[in-house]
């Protein structure tokens, strides 16, 4: 069940809509900006990088994932995304089964026209955690 956002969690949304003005996007012209709050607090940063060989192209929310890895983190707490024209743009699939690696982060998004939150295991309720069903992703 998705839901209205609180202050803050507007303030993150608008974080990754400025975000966007930093995406390489010539092939699709779709900028997307993400901004991803581990559960220290603290804030990691990405947008999608598109390549002349299509499938190289990465997504901002899996750019802004590497980065909170980097970064030492492991547990996330918020992914907000945001195209830079104001259109819907919820994660992809990929992205939800990246991010579902790391825990059940609230996702801050816009959704029919409106920013809302919902938690990422309601846009993907059966993330693949192995074969043998011990993976990280079905902690
Ligand atoms: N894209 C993202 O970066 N995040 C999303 O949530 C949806 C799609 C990118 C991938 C590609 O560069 C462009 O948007 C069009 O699909």
């Amino acid at each position: 069940m998705n839901r209205v956002p609180e202050p803050a969690e507007r303030v993150l949304f608008r974080e990754a809509a400025t975000l966007a003005q930093n995406a390489y996007a010539p092939y699709s012209g779709f900028a997307v900006g993400a901004v991803v709050v581990d559960l220290s607090g603290r804030n990691h940063h990405g947008v999608n990088v598109e390549n002349a060989s299509y499938p190289a192209g990465l997504c901002a929310e899996r750019a802004a994932l590497a980065a909170m890895v980097t970064c030492g983190e492991r547990s996330l707490r918020y992914v907000a995304v945001a195209a830079a024209d104001g259109q819907d743009c919820l994660p992809c699939g990929l992205c939800l089964q990246a991010l579902a690696e790391f825990g059940d982060p609230a996702i801050v998004a816009r959704m029919g026209g409106e920013v809302r939150v919902v938690p990422l295991r309601d846009l993907l309720t059966a993330p693949f955690a192995g074969g043998d069903g011990v993976g990280e992703a079905g902690r």
